[in-house]
């Protein structure tokens, strides 16, 4: 798939097949919430994520966040489309510190897909431009820093 065009209904498919089988690896002892992510990339690949907590709280990382450093551990930082699970109904948004997140790897905010599902047929989407407009990115620093490139190793094979 070409990083520009919008993803595959297959790839979709296995998007969230890969979301729900990412719930059950989830480690949440503490608020029992289990959250499950899966990212697709413009090469598409796709990385999974759930949600890690710790007994000191705040050193609790989100299903989102862990799926987009096991991404960018791998090369890529391009993201295509990512599907979050949860048992929530209506299904749950990412929070505020995954989006910011989301934004750093999506090379166009108005055409990645932020796909919610809940544990019926239940589902949600947006782009992550809908979830965070006016977000801080690369632009905004001196010197701008935009494009960032994945390592050669990662790039469309
Ligand atoms: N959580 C996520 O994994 N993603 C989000 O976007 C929101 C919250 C996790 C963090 C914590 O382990 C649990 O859900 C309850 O907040």
């Amino acid at each position: 798939m070409s990083a520009g065009r919008a993803p595959k209904a297959a790839d979709l498919a296995a998007l969230e097949r890969a979301a729900r089988a990412a719930q059950a690896r989830a480690y949440a002892p503490y608020s029992n919430f289990k959250v499950g992510a899966a990212l697709l990339t413009g090469s598409g690949d796709i990385f999974t994520g759930a949600n890690v907590e710790n007994a000191s709280y705040g050193l609790t990382v989100c299903a989102e966040r862990t799926a987009c450093i096991a991404a960018a551990l791998a090369g890529h930082r391009d993201v295509r489309a990512i599907c979050v699970v949860t048992d929530a109904s209506p299904p749950a948004s990412p929070c505020g510190m995954c989006r910011q997140t989301l934004l750093e790897f999506a090379p166009d905010p108005t055409q990645v897909r932020v796909i919610a599902l809940g544990p019926d047929d239940a589902r949600a989407e947006w782009t992550v431009a809908e979830l965070i407009p006016h977000g801080f990115t690369g632009k905004q620093l001196d010197p701008p820093v935009t494009g960032v490139k994945a390592p050669k190793s990662a790039r469309k094979r």
